[in-house]
């Protein structure tokens, strides 16, 4: 436990000199904030430093904390509401604001195709997250327990209709070139993420982990990766209507048999901040060689719009033949179908820039 105190104490000084260091826990995580919170345990028995020590390992993350379990947002608000605050940009949670209901807004979907001759978007992608009731998030996950979500998670999906049916494929016993290929064509989630491994977040891997889709791979769903279940639609092109229509239905039909954990200000709880709220990243894969030229000068304007800019592969990675994935940034303090439109009206306005440039 001593050891244990030190590493938090000493977690501001080494993210304070690491000037490549830009996260939001350097920003927010005060010696003063520790001293709070360093002799604090949830009833799970996390301590901040479970909550912090992929940031500090990593210290060139961009946020550097995850919760895990749901009682350590509260337990350590202290250091979660200024970044929760940060990320989600007009989300006050310090303030004691409240996530909105949910909305997916079906009555309302009008994104007619920014792209329809195909000039710039390469596909579309909506995912959103949900943890099963009555379990943590994976630092506190037993094996017994990844197997058991595994198997009410599969046996809810294998009776899914139409359009969303599928097969279930545990990554044990996947073979690596199925994997490699599922992952380099963006279906599937990587192996060994650095932020994870830090959190403890992979343990028992690849147990209890999988990936379920439709023969089309219109329709996903992560198992047990970062978060418990990822719902995911994706297609080539620009027709978002479609992608997030298949979005909602797989959402609603999945809710009727599992059920899902969700906290009164929180929204739908996820072990990262960034995803709490709506949970919704709602991205394209665009080219705009003009506009995105100067790197840093295309992350503003993207910012201008509440938009994130990642490389092909994803978070953490770099863009292949200028391609780059731009997705909604906050996810918490507006509804699911505000945050589809937030990306939506961003990319029309991104296209017409590129247009004029
Ligand atoms: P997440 O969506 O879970 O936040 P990542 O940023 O790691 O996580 O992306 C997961 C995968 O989804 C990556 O392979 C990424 O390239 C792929 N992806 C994201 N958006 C799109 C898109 N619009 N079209 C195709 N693949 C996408
Ligand atoms: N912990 C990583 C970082 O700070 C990821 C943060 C957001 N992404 C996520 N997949 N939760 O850079």
């Amino acid at each position: 436990m001593a050891d244990v105190v030190k590493k938090m104490e000493e977690a501001p000084g080494i993210l304070g000199k690491d000037d490549k260091s830009h996260s939001l826990l350097k920003k927010y995580l005060t010696p003063d904030v520790v001293n709070k919170l360093k002799n604090t345990k949830t009833k799970m028995g996390a301590s901040l430093w479970d909550c912090i020590q992929s940031g500090v390992i990593n210290t060139d993350s961009g946020v550097g904390i995850y919760a895990p379990d749901a009682e350590s947002y509260t337990t350590f608000s202290e250091i979660f509401y200024p970044i929760i605050n940060d990320y989600h940009i007009g989300f006050d949670i310090k303030g004691g604001a409240k996530h909105p209901p949910m909305d997916l807004g079906l009555d309302k979907i009008n994104f007619p195709n920014p792209d329809p001759e195909g000039k710039y978007i390469i596909s579309t992608r909506v995912r959103c997250g949900r943890s099963l009731q009555g379990y943590p998030f994976n630092p506190l996950l037993t094996e017994q327990q990844y197997k058991d979500m595994e198997g009410k998670v599969k046996d809810a999906l294998n009776g899914l209709p139409g359009e969303l049916a599928g097969t279930y494929y545990p990554l044990t016993g996947m073979s690596k070139d199925t994997q490699k290929q599922l992952i380099d064509d963006h279906f599937l989630f990587k192996e060994g993420d650095r932020f994870l491994e830090a959190a403890n977040a992979n343990r028992f891997w690849p147990t209890g982990r999988g990936i379920y889709h439709n023969k089309d791979k219109t329709f996903l769903v992560w198992v047990n990766e970062e978060d418990h279940l990822r719902i995911i639609s994706m297609q080539k092109g620009g027709d978002l209507m479609a992608v997030y229509k298949r979005l909602i239905q797989g959402v609603n039909e999945i809710e009727k048999k599992l059920p899902f954990s969700r906290d009164e200000r929180l929204g739908y709880l996820t072990f990262c901040p960034t995803n709490l709220g709506t949970t919704i990243r709602a991205s394209v894969h665009i080219k705009l060689p003009k506009i995105s030229k100067n790197l840093d000068e295309f992350h503003k304007i993207a910012a201008k719009y509440n938009l994130q800019v990642r490389g092909t592969s994803g978070e953490h990675s770099e863009s292949i033949g200028g391609v780059y994935d731009v997705s909604n940034k906050r996810r918490m303090g507006l509804t699911e179908f505000d945050a589809v439109k937030e990306m939506y009206e961003g990319i029309v306005e991104l296209i017409k820039l590129e247009e004029k440039s």
